[in-house]
Order: C-alpha cells, then structure tokens, then sequence
C-alpha cells in the first residue's frame, strides 16, 4: 500500500507525462499549421516561429484537450482548435511585451519577439497569428460547418471587445499607477486572462456536443481557473527567479499595475488563490463526467512554479 506522499508523487509524475504527451501532440500540429522559416516574408514567418516554439506551457490547448475528452470527444477532432488557441495566445503574448504595451525584453527565457526581431515584425507576427487562428478552425474538415462557425464566434468573443482579452489588456493598462477595487481587479484579470481560458475549456466541450448545462458549468469552472492562473502570474511576478520564470520578474511593482498582492499582500493573495482553487474544484463535482484530470489541472495551476 502507498503511502499518501508516495500517492501524491504519483499522481504529480503521471500528470507530467500527460502534459508531455499533451504538448508534444500540440507542437507537431503547431509545426504543419504555421509557415515555414523559408516562405516569404521570411521575416514574420521566422518571427511567428520564434514565439510560438520558445517552450510555452501550452496550457490553453492541453486545457481544452482535456475538456474535449471528458465530454468524449477523441483528441484528433480537438486538435485544430486547440493550436488556434495557442495562437491566439501567443499572439496576446507578443502583443503583451511590445514597448506600447507592458515593454518586457525576455519572454519564455529568450529576448521577446520585438527585441530579436523588430517592432513592425512583432506587430505583424501577431497580427498574422490570429487571423491564422480563425483560418485554422474555418478551414478544419474533421468538424462540421455549424460547429467551426460556433468556434469562431465563441473565440472571437474571447479574444476581442467588449467582453475579451483586447478590453482586459486596455483596462490593464489603463488601471497603471492608480488605485482599484477588487472588484475592478476581478474584472480586468476575467478580461484579460480567464476569457481565453473560458473559451479554451467551452471549446473542447462545444466540440464534444456537452448539453448546455454542461457547457454552462465547464464555463464557471474555468472562470476560476483563469482567475486563479492570473493570481499566481501576478504572485510568481513577485516570487520567482528570472530562470524559472523565463521572463523579468518584478516588472508589474515597478509598471504599478494592479494586482492581487499590489491590493492585498502576498499572504492574503495566496488565501484568495486556495479559495478560487477550492472553487473551481466545487463546479467540477457538479459535472457528471470524469473530471479527474481537469482536477489536476486546476491542481497545478496553484502549485505552478512558472
Ligand atoms: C502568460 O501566460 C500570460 C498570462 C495570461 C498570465 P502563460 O503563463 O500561459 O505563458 P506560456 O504560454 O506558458 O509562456
Ligand atoms: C497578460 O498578463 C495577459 C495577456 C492577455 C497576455 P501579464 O502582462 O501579467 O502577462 P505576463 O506576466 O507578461 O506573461
Ligand atoms: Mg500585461
Ligand atoms: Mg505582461
Ligand atoms: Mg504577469
């Protein structure tokens, strides 16, 4: 018999293969989706490829995958979107580190895409991106037409405004150097973060033909999710290494942006991270699906060191 530490490294090293198995499913689509380094215009092509293949998490896709699966649905019809979401992303990323924006030089431990490249070439490569994403799910035979066009609504409503990451990424940054309510706060970290993450797991159950209650609760699920994911950004912004992070920390005290411990401290955001946590894990008892993986995942988002 295992003891209970034993069973929780168990659990902890057979969630890693997973997200192994998960990522390397990802990029090797990632890879025949994207342009290659030699087509024209090299420039943005070797610059889309800089950014998307610089060792993010791909926690977006492998949340939607997951998703996907526990309303049955088989990894290769899921497969399109979830490198869409992953363009998006990335693309929300590059966007993210442009000097206009919150001016980072280092992002997934390499200089960000306006640093090694240019500006005009970061702006372009994301732009590029996103509308390679629509494309991709547009133009994916495995699913029906009715479903691509609940697709593309789904994430254009996520990635946009009013009610998306662009509206998020403006109150954020309108929000620099000046006081906010924990109310604002909650509404720019649901805009900026937890609508693609929404979008990621409704996605995957859209996919799988969930019931609308279904849906409906895989939302509220990952709207805790995404909540907490900004939480322990911001909280790791503040406490990880340069090295493990990939990125500078400490950049959001000194943007004054606002944040759970700029608000609260350090503790009293960690307390809100484990309540969120517990929240999301209350909505998954609600789903009559197997839900153990999406429990790990919302597991690991607490404990993530990067
Ligand atoms: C960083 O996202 C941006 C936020 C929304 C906080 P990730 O932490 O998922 O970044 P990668 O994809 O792993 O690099
Ligand atoms: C990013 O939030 C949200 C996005 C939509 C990209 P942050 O600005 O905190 O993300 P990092 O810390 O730069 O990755
Ligand atoms: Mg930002
Ligand atoms: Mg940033
Ligand atoms: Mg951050």
């Amino acid at each position: 018999m295992k003891t209970s530490s034993e069973l929780s490294l168990t659990l902890a090293f057979d969630l890693e293969g997973f997200f192994n198995e998960r990522q390397a499913l990802i990029d090797g689509e990632l890879d025949r989706l994207l342009p290659g380094e030699s087509v024209e215009p090299v420039s943005v092509h070797k610059a889309i490829r800089w950014s998307v293949f610089a060792g993010g998490k791909r926690f977006r896709p492998i949340l939607m995958l997951t998703t996907g699966e526990a309303f049955g649905a088989s990894p290769g019809v899921l497969l399109a979107t979830a490198c869409a979401l992953e363009m998006i992303h990335t693309y929300s990323l590059i966007h993210d580190d442009l000097p206009s924006m919150d001016d980072d030089e280092l992002r997934r431990g390499r200089p960000t895409c306006h640093i090694r490249f240019d500006e005009a070439t970061a702006i372009l490569a994301g732009d590029a991106l996103q509308t390679l994403a629509f494309q991709t799910i547009a133009e994916e035979s495995l699913l029906s037409a009715e479903k691509r066009v609940l697709l593309v609504s789904e994430l254009g409503h996520a990635a946009g405004t009013p009610g998306g990451m662009v509206a998020g990424q403006a109150r954020d940054l309108e929000a620099e150097s000046r006081a906010v309510t924990s109310r604002e706060l909650e509404g720019i970290h649901r805009l900026k973060t937890a609508a693609l993450i929404i979008a990621a797991a409704r996605c995957g159950a859209i996919i799988a033909e969930a019931t609308d209650p279904e849906l409906e609760a895989v939302g509220r699920y990952a709207a805790q999710l995404g909540l907490l994911f900004q939480i322990t950004d911001d909280l790791l912004d503040i406490t990880a290494t340069v090295e493990t992070l990939g990125k500078t920390p400490g950049k959001d005290a000194r943007a004054q942006k606002a944040t759970y411990p700029s608000l609260y401290g350090i503790e009293t955001a960690r307390q809100r991270a484990d309540l969120v946590h517990q929240e999301a894990c209350a909505v998954l008892k609600q789903i009559d699906r197997p839900t153990k993986r999406l429990r790990a995942i919302a597991d690991f988002i607490l404990r993530r060191k990067a």
